[in-house]
């Protein structure tokens, strides 16, 4: 089959995080986005794709301050309630009924109830103008919930942190699944160093 080369978005999965940013007027936002990327093993930037239309990207270019949260599936319902276009003066952390968790290292709320926590402060951003644009944060802390990890690694089967399939007319929600292979990465090297 084949398909439109802007269906990119149909043939990866892709990872779903709730980005909570402040406005200068200290209202409190929340956005899901699926464009997020570490940047490389092993340094600390993340990058996030935004379309130039988004509070998150005005409140970000404000406060240089950001969180993105880790969702399990279990918040499909509040991911779809922030994922709707409410006035900038809408406080979506009242619409979604969550929570505030104090952050440590940055002035924006981090969201209650998530699997693992990123804060991050504006490293870089990379604008295609009028249409979107490329944040780079750097992550100053990073806390997971001690309830879904085992030995140093997520128990992802348990915390199911959220990601998508996208289809023609919607998102299908997923989790990922153990294939049962699990690779050191000394294996990438020839010797094993
Ligand atoms: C699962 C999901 C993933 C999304 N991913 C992105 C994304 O990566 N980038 C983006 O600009 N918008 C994305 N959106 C759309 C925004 O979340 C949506 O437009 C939201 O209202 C933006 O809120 P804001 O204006 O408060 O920032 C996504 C929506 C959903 C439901």
């Amino acid at each position: 089959m084949i398909l439109e080369p802007n269906k990119r978005e149909q043939v990866i999965p892709m990872p779903v995080v709730l980005i909570s940013t402040v406005s200068k007027e200290g209202i409190r936002n929340i956005a899901p986005y699926a464009n997020v990327m570490p940047v490389l093993r092993p340094w600390n930037l993340i990058a996030i794709a935004s379309w130039i239309k988004r509070d998150t990207l005005d409140n970000i270019r404000e406060t240089k301050e950001f969180v993105i949260n880790v969702p399990s599936a279990d918040l499909v319902e509040e991911v779809m309630i922030c994922s709707k276009n409410y006035p900038k003066e809408v406080d979506e952390f009242v619409e979604a009924k969550l929570k505030e968790k104090q952050s440590k290292k940055v002035n924006v709320p981090s969201i209650e109830g998530c699997i693992a926590w990123l804060e991050c402060i504006l490293d870089k951003e990379i604008i295609e103008e009028g249409k979107y644009s490329i944040i780079i944060g750097k992550v100053v802390y990073l806390e997971s919930d001690n309830q879904y990890f085992k030995n140093g690694d997520m128990d992802f089967e348990v915390a199911r942190p959220l990601s998508m399939m996208a289809g023609d007319e919607g998102m299908y929600f997923t989790v990922p699944k153990d294939t049962g292979d699990y690779r050191k990465y000394a294996e990438m090297f020839i010797g094993g160093k």
